[in-house]
């Protein structure tokens, strides 16, 4: 459904990916692990062209869709979770929400919208008329999501959803994960985990220094490189 194809990107004479083809298919969960610096956040920024594409395409469904503005991808069905999840602080969360929602114009729709949010994250319910800048940031996170969701997309990009949240906050967060697919939304995953990414994803792709360098799925757990490097003591 998406397909990155020999992408070349940076920042003005910076070119910091070197070819990276990633694909990834409707309801599929694509992670994206690798070390500081590899470029994981480039490969998104490329897509939302806020890095510099300078050779390879972005197909998405069939149309070529390298350089398309935010708005344009989010009409499409293609949202963006960044790192950090950055909320509007002096908002309420239902506010929040609605920002999410700001392409749709039916308020009724947003409504809906509002209520499926809820449904997936009660606690943002309960504070719905809560300034957001008060809530724990797994709380945060589940807003960041909930915006992201308002726009009915058919694609996610989450830029290391699991940052900064406890152990228990981690496994709430993939289990939401796991629960959009199934709602047919397919994702594709930077994080930092990379064991909790390998089991959560069809398919991951290493990064190194703007490349791919292994591809797979599950078992890609058992190879040496991912076990000395990734699953060993700096991981
Ligand atoms: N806006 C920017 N301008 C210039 N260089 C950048 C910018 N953003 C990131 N970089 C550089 O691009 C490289 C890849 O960064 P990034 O994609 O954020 O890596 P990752 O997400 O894998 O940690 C790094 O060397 C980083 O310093
Ligand atoms: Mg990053």
């Amino acid at each position: 459904m998406l397909e990155i194809k020999d992408l070349h990107a940076g920042y003005e004479q910076l070119e910091v990916l070197k070819g990276v083809s990633i694909e990834i298919a409707p309801s599929e969960i694509v992670a994206i692990i690798g070390p500081n610096g590899a470029g994981k956040t480039t490969v998104i920024k490329s897509i939302f062209n806020i890095a510099d594409v300078t050779a390879g395409k972005i197909i998405f469904k069939e149309k070529d869709i390298t350089g398309l503005k935010t708005h344009e991808l989010n009409e499409i069905g293609i949202s963006y979770v960044n790192q950090g999840r950055i909320n509007f602080g002096n908002l309420t969360v239902r506010e929040n929400l609605e920002i999410g929602c700001n392409l749709i114009k039916d308020k009724e729709v947003i409504e809906k919208n509002i209520e499926m949010v809820f449904e997936k994250f009660p606690v943002l319910k309960e504070r719905q008329h809560k300034l957001s800048y008060g809530l724990s940031g797994g709380q945060q996170q589940m807003l960041a999501l909930g915006r992201a969701l308002m726009q009915n997309p058919s694609v996610l990009l989450l830029d290391e959803p699991s940052l900064g949240l406890s152990p228990k906050l981690q496994k709430e967060l993939f289990e939401i994960i796991h629960k959009l697919r199934s709602d047919g939304i397919a994702l594709i995953i930077v994080e930092q985990n990379a064991k909790k990414a390998i089991e959560i994803a069809d398919k991951t792709y290493l990064l190194e220094d703007g490349k791919i360098v292994l591809s797979g799925d599950k078992k890609i757990l058992k190879d040496k490189k991912i076990k000395d490097v990734y699953l060993g003591g700096r991981y």
